[in-house]
């Protein structure tokens, strides 16, 4: 059985893209191998990670991310079952979003995904797209 795990949280560092993309490939290595897929925003200091994998995988994941102290008022909004990953094809499972062609890339995604009318996708949806929202 799979799971997702969503949560939200602040960034407690300035976040130069350095830091970010050394961040981010060492997330993308670690998720990779631990067979996880999902998605990890950055925007305006806040993050939203979507981590979706086996129940063992994803909550090592998150216990290792929420202790990690560059981020902070870490909340968890989505952790369900779910029978399938949403994010496995999008772009090699895992990416963090900076800029707004980007963003639109991911909208467009999420609009192709609203088709499957999943009950855990469609809250996942309005998650993501809140957060991105103000974005453009
Ligand atoms: C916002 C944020 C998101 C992160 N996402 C992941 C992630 O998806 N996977 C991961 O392995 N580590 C992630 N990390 C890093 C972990 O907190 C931790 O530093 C890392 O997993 C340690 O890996 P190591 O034991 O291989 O050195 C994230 C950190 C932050 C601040």
């Amino acid at each position: 059985m799979l799971k997702t795990i969503c949560y939200i949280s602040s960034s407690t560092q300035n976040d130069s893209l350095e830091n970010i993309k050394e961040m981010y490939s060492k997330a993308k290595a670690n998720n990779s191998k631990n067979n996880i897929s999902g998605i990890l925003i950055y925007h305006n200091g806040n993050y939203l990670q979507v981590l979706e994998g086996t129940h063992k995988d994803v909550d090592q994941t998150y216990i290792r991310i929420s202790k990690d102290s560059r981020h902070k008022n870490i909340i968890k909004v989505i952790n369900s079952d779910t029978e399938y990953r949403i994010f496995e094809d999008y772009n090699f499972g895992f990416t963090i979003l900076r800029d707004s062609s980007e963003f639109k890339e991911l909208k467009s995604y999420l609009n192709w995904l609203k088709n499957a009318n999943h009950k855990i996708t469609n809250e996942l949806i309005t998650m993501v797209e809140n957060f991105i929202r103000t974005i453009g």
